[in-house]
């Protein structure tokens, strides 16, 4: 199975959620079996979203883009992997731009990819080299069942910049997280991936699929990147 996996982070509301939905209907790209096709989205578009992706009978399954490392309880504000449970499939875990921003640790990260298994929703872990022992240590410290969960290696210094890594960089280190979980989990690369280059990643032994974010946004460019991934 590969992966494309768009993240729209704090871009677009539920208006403009739906409009992204009729451009996508009226594109149509090519929506293979073998490609699954997640879309995480800020918490308030999620519940319209799903609604009107069902209403046009179109296969995207959607992710949320963060969650709550407690459990539910007196947390004003906080969102919990019980309450998304109803709404998605998939969840961000540990993005970069949370760690940088919120002060997420490995050990937050790890709590939350419990809370989320626990509640049927698929953690996608954000990884980058700094940080990519430690938080793996962690998983296994919390007793995180690593085989259902996806990995994705996030380059910092290719985020929102327009410049992937080199694809055989990143298939080493795709190996080497490989290496500790096991082999057990599926292994994404993101960072400026587009259809220009998508195939170059998703040719790599290693590499699963792609986390897009900028090119996500855009319903063309994101059919174009479906479509390079449904060719293959
Ligand atoms: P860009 O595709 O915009 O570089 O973002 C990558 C990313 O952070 C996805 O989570």
């Amino acid at each position: 199975m590969k992966y494309v996996i768009g993240n729209w982070k704090s871009n677009q509301n539920l208006t403009e959620s739906l409009i992204w939905v009729d451009g996508i209907d009226a594109i149509k790209p090519h929506f293979s079996p073998d490609v699954s096709v997640i879309l995480c989205l800020p918490f308030t578009d999620i519940a319209g979203f799903n609604h009107k992706l069902s209403d046009l009978k179109i296969p995207i399954l959607t992710g949320a883009q963060n969650v709550s490392h407690l459990p539910p309880g007196k947390h004003t504000g906080e969102i919990t992997a019980n309450m998304l449970g109803e709404l998605v499939n998939y969840c961000l875990v540990g993005h970069s731009e949370r760690r940088r921003d919120f002060n997420e640790t490995s050990q937050m990260v790890a709590e939350k990819a419990g809370f989320l298994l626990g509640n049927s929703i698929t953690p996608i872990i954000c990884l980058d080299l700094p940080y990519l022992d430690e938080q793996i240590k962690e998983l296994f410290q919390q007793n995180i069942d690593v085989s259902r969960c996806i990995f994705v290696y996030e380059p910092i210094a290719a985020i929102g910049t327009g410049h992937p890594i080199d694809p055989i960089d990143a298939n080493h280190v795709a190996n080497q997280i490989s290496f500790l979980i096991d082999n057990a989990a599926p292994i994404l690369y993101g960072g400026s991936v587009s259809a220009d280059n998508v195939k170059s990643f998703v040719d790599q032994s290693r590499i699963d699929g792609v986390l897009v974010g900028a090119d996500s946004l855009e319903p063309t460019l994101f059919a174009g990147i479906i479509n390079c991934l449904a060719e293959k």
